[in-house]
């Protein structure tokens, strides 16, 4: 990504910069924001690109349309968020093409936002068209992205609009993001640990099999440490377990032995009869575990043993829950994750929705070095995967 031009690169007095940002925020029953990370954390770009005088075009998707006009994913709730954090007006777009969109854009003057409505809404965005690209690229002069949370998406309004407007800069939060996620994986500071979490192993085998090319340690929570535990014939009870991944998990244990890389697994539970908010928690350890019992998340041991290795880490990367944080019950490991790596020294890294949504339910945001604004595209680009988002940007 370093060999990538940057939004200050660009001559932007007087021009149309088609600025593409991931405003996917959840929007509540009501269509109110309910989770307002993605769009402050593009107002650096944002702010800088009007107070160089040009004429900003934001676009972005919001959820997944499928192609259709849907109001309930309509982009208008941004607009009217946006302009009450920039604290000025936000012309909401009635379209995202078309010649409506450009009478709107030909009336702009120099520092004036343009949103364009819901690139989604056109079958052509995900599919690439390059009709559909060509029609973006008509609105502009010159292209920045700053979606990192869409640079996985081979897009039209990510990767082929690109191609057809030179020069195509990456914004302020693009260039955070690869330089956090990248310093992790190609020159981290050691010891370097990863805590890796989620319900299955099949969503995080790339990322474990990368990973473990580079970590010092390894921890694994969240209901994949069951086909982990299974692997090495340990008693699971009802627990979540991938049969099929179970040769898989042997195969990355054997890699983290070969590598000389520690992977702990959960020693104790905390465990339910059933898979319900209010269910009883009982705990147990990995030798008295009942055949009954659902492991729902990490026990307090573990929880303390995980910690003790956040706090003599220097570099932390964190990407899952190590629990079904949703319940109450079963958050704590969750939790304990989250206050470890604030109270540590480390480069902390956090990846992924549901590791976000702990460290901010828990209020320690500001304590982390990153939380990365990309779910799926940060957990690709810990994979090594090459986002297309980032390589159709013009070279330095
Ligand atoms: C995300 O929320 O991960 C991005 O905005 C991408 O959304 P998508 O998974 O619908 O492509």
């Amino acid at each position: 990504m370093l060999n990538k031009i940057s939004v200050t690169d660009l001559d932007l007095q007087g021009k149309r910069v088609f600025c593409r940002v991931d405003f996917n925020v959840p929007l509540d029953d009501n269509l109110n924001i309910s989770d307002d990370t993605r769009i402050v954390a593009a107002l650096p770009t944002i702010r800088y690109i009007i107070e160089q005088g040009g004429k900003l075009i934001l676009a972005s998707h919001l959820g997944r349309p499928k192609g259709m006009v849907k109001p309930e994913f309509s982009l208008a709730p941004a607009a009217s968020h946006l302009a009450k954090l920039l604290d000025r007006p936000v012309t909401m777009a009635t379209d995202c093409v078309g010649d409506a969109v450009k009478a709107q854009i030909e009336a702009m003057n120099n520092g004036d936002i343009i949103l364009l409505e819901n690139v989604r809404f056109y079958p052509g965005e995900e599919k690439n068209d390059p009709a559909f690209c060509q029609q973006l690229a008509e609105l502009a002069d010159l292209y920045v992205n700053d979606a990192f949370g869409t640079a996985h998406r081979a897009h039209a309004s990510t990767e082929g609009i690109a191609k057809l407007l030179s020069p195509a800069a990456a914004g302020f939060l693009m260039a955070k993001e690869l330089k956090y996620l990248g310093q992790a994986l190609d020159t981290p500071q050691h010891p370097f640990v990863a805590v890796i979490g989620g319900a299955k192993v099949s969503d995080k085998i790339t990322v474990i099999n990368t990973l473990l090319e580079k970590v010092d340690t390894l921890l694994i929570g969240g209901g994949m440490a069951y086909t982990f535990l299974k692997a090495q014939g340990f008693e699971i009870g009802t627990s979540l377990v991938e049969n099929d991944q179970l040769e898989l998990a042997k195969q990355l244990m054997d890699k983290a032995a070969k590598n000389q890389v520690r992977l702990l697994l959960p020693e104790d539970h905390i465990t339910a009869q059933q898979f319900a908010k209010d269910a009883p928690p009982t705990i147990y350890s990995n030798d008295d575990f009942p055949a009954n019992a659902m492991g729902l998340d990490i026990g307090p041991k573990t929880a303390q043993d995980y910690a003790k290795e956040m706090a003599t880490a220097a570099t932390v990367v964190w990407n899952g829950p190590m629990g079904v944080f949703e319940f109450p019950a079963f958050a704590k490991g969750t939790f304990a994750v989250a206050e470890a790596l604030a109270a540590s020294d480390a480069i902390s890294i956090i990846g992924g929705g549901d590791s976000v949504a702990a460290v901010n339910k828990a209020g320690l945001n500001e304590k982390m070095t990153h939380i990365s604004t990309g779910g799926g595209a940060s957990l690709e680009f810990l994979e090594g995967k090459i986002l297309p988002g980032i390589a159709a940007l013009t070279d330095k």
